[in-house]
């Protein structure tokens, strides 16, 4: 039986223990983060702001069991995403890969008085590009990586005219931001000192088509609640967010639950990431679901995902932030493709959870057993009276705080009696 069952009925100190015999927890990434870093963080520095961290146990991707670190306020999600990957696992669980992880930054020249030149110059002073993009971030070589194209992309729209300058990088372990921003500034002083024409921005895009993953998994509806009819149910709800673009942007929401949970516990910019699958997931000219659940011939459920992920595991705050040492640690690796493999298939998870849900249960039933939980501990039950109160509370009609503390009182008085 796994070490993980009933995680969640244990006190923090038993998770940790459990945590601590499966995985390395170096105790000293449980501090906060002291003043002298974060005040060099961000500007006009106050003190920090602290949100729940918790782990999802039970993924097995590429045959590797992994607890997944997440940070997130709202209840529910880490239920979920667990529930999810357990079942998951006992079908085998999640194939994922890296299609291509390059970052792009543009050059934007807006109505240059001759489009033709910079596209000129471009075409035929490749290698002094690469080199002054190379010298201007020199370390990238070292690590493997660098500069991949130099091209140009030309828009016209009414009287205007754009040339985009489009430069491709390969950031190895780091998201890059700096690094393509550095090289970007580099290589746009050069352009223009050879063209005479002067680009309007130099910046990294996070609309990042270069930079994705693919995760999939297969469940047996005889292993699933509901085992006659799931199937169609679960392909049913991918046709809906395909075609409702009111349940196009739930869906979505669901799966960014998870997503951004691990982004958060790993340190990453969770906005530029959110950005890039957005606007992927847009690139035909409407919102499309971030997966797609189908019956294969053998009537198997099959999930899918493609991400566009610009994740880094070095770089930024990674570095600097004692919980994101821990998110690492309890992930049991620091490489960033094996990251984006992992966060392809929590969104997987998390939006499989709550389809599962929505299309037998619905999805209050399993929302207002973790909301008896949380009245239940604000009513003050103690950690040994927390099942019994929620077992009580949810045979009542209401649910609120005034239930739970009568249930209490209740509960209490039989005891004692
Ligand atoms: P259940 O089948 O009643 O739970 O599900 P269970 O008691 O049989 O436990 C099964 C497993 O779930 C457990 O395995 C845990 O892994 C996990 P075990 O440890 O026993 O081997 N689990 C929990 N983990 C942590 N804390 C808990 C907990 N309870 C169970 N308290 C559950 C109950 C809530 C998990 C299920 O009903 C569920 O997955 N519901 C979906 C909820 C959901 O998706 N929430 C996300 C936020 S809402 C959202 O995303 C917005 C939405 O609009 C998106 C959309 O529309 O697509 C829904």
């Amino acid at each position: 039986m796994s070490q993980y069952k009933g995680f969640y009925k244990k006190s923090i100190a038993e998770r940790l223990e459990i945590l601590k015999r499966d995985r390395h927890i170096n105790p000293d990434y449980f501090g906060s983060l002291p003043a002298s870093t974060y005040n060099n963080m961000i500007e006009n520095a106050i003190t920090t702001f602290e949100l729940p961290m918790g782990v999802s146990p039970n993924y097995c991707i590429n045959g590797r069991q992994i607890v997944i670190p997440m940070v997130t306020e709202e209840p529910s999600v880490i239920a979920a995403s667990s529930n999810a990957a357990n079942i998951i696992k006992q079908n085998g669980g999640f194939t994922s890969s890296v299609i291509s992880r390059v970052m792009r930054g543009e050059i934007a020249f807006v109505n240059p008085n001759n489009p033709q030149a910079i596209q000129d110059f471009i075409e035929t002073h490749q290698e002094a590009l690469f080199d002054n993009a190379h010298q201007a971030h020199p370390s990238i070589i070292k690590r493997g990586g660098g500069v991949q194209s130099i091209t140009t992309r030309h828009i016209t729209k009414d009287d205007n005219t754009l040339v985009i300058v489009d430069v491709l990088v390969d950031t190895q372990e780091a998201m890059g931001a700096n690094m393509i921003n550095t090289i970007l500034e580099s290589l746009r002083t050069l352009i223009e000192t050879n063209t005479q024409e002067h680009a309007l921005m130099a910046i990294l895009t996070n609309n990042t088509p270069e930079c994705l993953v693919h995760a999939h998994c297969t469940l047996d509806p005889s292993t699933l609640k509901f085992s006659d009819t799931i199937g169609q149910k679960i392909t049913e709800a991918s046709l809906l967010s395909k075609l409702d673009p009111f349940r196009t942007a739930t869906h979505n929401k669901g799966i960014m639950n998870g997503v951004d949970a691990i982004l958060i516990a790993t340190g990453n910019d969770w906005r530029a990431v959110n950005a890039g699958i957005y606007s992927y997931h847009s690139r035909n000219g409407q919102l499309e679901p971030f997966t797609t659940w189908s019956l294969n011939d053998e009537g198997m459920i099959c999930g899918e995902t493609t991400l566009p992920l610009a994740l880094g595991s070095v770089g930024g705050s990674i570095g600097l932030n004692p919980k994101v040492k821990l998110a690492y640690e309890i992930l049991g690796f620091h490489d960033v493709k094996s990251l984006m493999e992992c966060i392809a298939c929590v969104a997987l998870a998390q939006n499989f959870a709550a389809i599962y849900a929505l299309t037998t249960d619905g999805i209050q039933k399993g929302h207002m057993a973790l909301h008896a939980r949380n009245l239940a501990l604000k009513a003050g039950a103690k950690p040994t009276e927390v099942e019994a109160l929620v077992h009580l509370l949810l045979k009542q009609p209401h649910l609120n705080s005034d239930t739970a503390k009568a249930c209490l009182e209740q509960l209490k008085a039989t005891h004692s009696s």
